[in-house]
């Protein structure tokens, strides 16, 4: 009987072992421990054993019976915690903590403002409410002038507009400033355009200004093309053709060599070779006269654009109203 005891004691260490659930336990603990169990079998032999043989088997059956009570309550823990650290998946993916970003036209003008910092150029800030005369006359846009009709404006009455460009802000500048001087401003400028994929009615400018002696074309080149090969991260070259703007004379629209493809043509210059970008000129004498610089002492130049063209170039993006639209899936994108 010791060894079939023995025998049976290593069976059951192995059933509750083995065991992989609550009920699998429980099924090992019927077979061996149940009514009709194994180890029950032994007990109900007992008694018909000869007497001096009943205490050692007695005993025996005991000390087994504890040890597979404690090994059944012990693997019943086990299983137990292991159904607990279900509930908490360590293989989960982990929780996303979403963590805010620039937008792709704070990203842009940042890094415009670096780059014209870089070449001593300010950082100046104007109002969008702004009143006719900084918008357009002394920007040299007589009363009745058929160019106001280019600049759908916000009129708000008594004479103040919307900003609908940058360049009143160069005119506040020189009414502060003695030149020789060099700013930049951004902002908002607003013009009662319908939306369309190049259209909105709120828009950002960049729009820069150098005034000081024998300043001319070759300055304007040069500044431009270190603004555009830094932005695009490749060496351009810069374009001009001939255009009209009140305020600047003589006028250019600006391009510069497709920063894809270098300048041999490919699907985003439209195989030109060429990305216009904006306008830009000689600041025309009529506005140094209105703020009282000397024009035969001082010349300058003035260019401004759209920063949001400026950001649809750079990331390849082909719709304007992307950017205020504030969708997640598209601001998530800009790094
Ligand atoms: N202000 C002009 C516009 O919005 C752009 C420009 C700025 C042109 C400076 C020349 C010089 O159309």
């Amino acid at each position: 009987m010791e060894k079939e005891l023995e025998k049976l004691a290593g069976e059951i260490a192995a059933a509750v072992n083995a065991a992989k659930t609550r009920e699998e336990l429980e099924a090992a603990r019927v077979k061996y421990l149940g009514k009709k169990g194994a180890l029950t079998a032994f007990f109900d032999k007992l008694g018909s054993l000869p007497k001096e043989e009943k205490p050692k088997a007695g005993a025996l059956l005991n000390t087994l019976r504890k040890k597979a009570d404690a090994l059944l309550a012990e693997k019943a823990e086990g299983l137990e915690s292991c159904s607990e650290s279900n509930a908490l998946d360590a293989t989960l993916p982990g929780r996303n903590f979403s963590t805010g970003r620039y937008h792709p036209l704070t990203i842009i003008s940042n890094e415009a403002k670096e780059i014209f910092k870089s070449l001593n150029f300010q950082i100046i800030e104007g109002p969008e409410i702004e009143s006719d005369y900084y918008n357009f006359e002394a920007l040299n846009f007589p009363p009745h002038h058929p160019a106001r009709d280019m600049q759908n404006s916000f009129h708000l009455g008594n004479g103040m507009l919307l900003r609908t460009h940058t360049s009143p802000v160069q005119v506040r500048t020189m009414e502060k400033q003695k030149p020789p001087l060099r700013m930049i401003t951004i902002g908002k400028c607003y013009r009662s355009d319908a939306s369309d994929q190049t259209h909105t009615p709120m828009f950002h400018q960049i729009e820069g200004l150098m005034v000081d002696e024998n300043i001319n074309f070759g300055d304007l080149k040069g500044i431009l093309k270190v603004f555009f090969s830094r932005l695009f991260e490749r060496e351009v070259n810069i374009r001009f053709n001939p255009s009209y703007f009140p305020f600047t004379e003589p006028s250019v629209e600006v391009s510069f060599s497709c920063h894809v493809c270098g300048g041999s043509g490919c699907s985003v210059c439209k195989k030109t070779g060429w990305i216009e970008i904006g306008g830009a000129g000689m600041v025309d004498p009529n506005v140094f006269k209105s703020i009282g610089y000397d024009s035969e002492r001082w010349t300058g130049f003035a260019f401004g654009w759209g920063i949001e063209r400026l950001a649809m170039i750079k990331y390849g993006i082909n719709d304007i109203r992307l950017f205020p639209e504030n969708d997640l899936r598209f601001l998530g994108q800009f790094e």
